[in-house]
């Protein structure tokens, strides 16, 4: 089974840029599309938060379309820059999300299930983890322990050395986080997006992943000071491959590439010459 997660679509209103640089509507087109040239087809997309930048209804609308375009279901949690209300209205169509209250929810696609978590803090940038979503976490990981497990937030819950980021991290409920994850082994992954670039680390035991922007990309900068800043770098996704129990994630760039390339060596190839050398000097 393939799960592709996309991150940080930050949509929005149509002739928009986000920042006044950043074209995040062309950049969500492009990753339509690479998630559409994929083959085998994912089973199902999620998207770890700041789907808009906003929260416009606007923009939630131009979202939607675009989803549309997608065969596959797509199961999404909010971001800091996204609302709680306009966000629930654009995907109650999906039939995952509750009607009232955090947007919390459980789906299972075959043998996985996957957990979305609203770390959302009204207004603010940072993230939380209310005692009704922990407790929602820990009751979906325990109706099905033998599931591999995806555990989505937006919000990372540990520090990534980016210092502007790690400002405005998830702070409200990282031990409980940790604490119920470390007694769940079938927890294969913790998502997450927020930082717009591809990290990884492990939290409470296991594999903790932050997506890269499909849009812009946070500025990689470790000095203490390091200005909130972003870069135009490849936007990416990541992709999921479970197999028997197993999750192998691979980085992805939405850009078409030149090839594919076939691994043809021809035979006044240096490489290859080199490589017969021992068994020439063995005859
Ligand atoms: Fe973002």
């Amino acid at each position: 089974m393939l799960i592709a997660q996309i991150s940080d679509l930050h949509i929005r209103p149509r002739g928009a840029l986000a920042y006044g640089v950043s074209a995040t509507n062309l950049f969500a087109e492009h990753a339509i599309h690479a998630l559409l040239r994929l083959a085998p087809r994912p089973d199902c997309v999620l998207v770890s938060g700041d789907l808009t930048d906003c929260g416009l209804d606007e923009e939630y609308t131009l979202l939607q379309e675009l989803f549309a375009r997608l065969p596959m279901p797509v199961f999404a949690v909010p971001g800091n820059h996204d609302r709680r209300e306009p966000f629930r209205r654009a995907f109650a169509g999906g039939g995952y999300l509750p009607a009232a209250g955090y947007l919390n929810f459980t789906v299972d696609r075959g043998p996985v299930r996957i957990v979305g978590l609203d770390s959302l803090v009204a207004g603010e940038s940072h993230g939380a983890l209310a005692p009704e979503t922990l407790d929602f976490l820990a009751a979906s990981l325990a109706a099905r322990p033998e599931a591999p497990t995806l555990v989505m937030l937006h919000h990372p819950p540990f520090e990534t050395g980016i210092g502007h980021m790690d400002a405005v991290r998830l702070f409200d409920g990282v031990a409980e986080l940790g604490a119920i994850v470390a007694r769940h082994p079938q927890v294969a992954r913790i998502l997450c997006g927020h930082v717009h670039r591809s990290i990884q680390t492990v939290f409470g035991g296991r594999a903790c992943q932050i997506a890269p922007s499909v849009a812009h990309q946070v500025a990689l900068d470790l000095q203490p000071d390091a200005p909130s800043c972003f870069v135009l770098e490849p936007p990416g996704f990541l992709l999921h491959a479970v197999t028997d129990g197993a999750v192998v994630t691979h980085a992805a760039t939405t850009d078409r590439a030149p090839g594919p390339f076939p691994f043809i060596l021809p035979a006044d190839y240096p490489g290859k010459a080199r490589r017969a050398e021992p068994d020439a000097g063995a005859i």
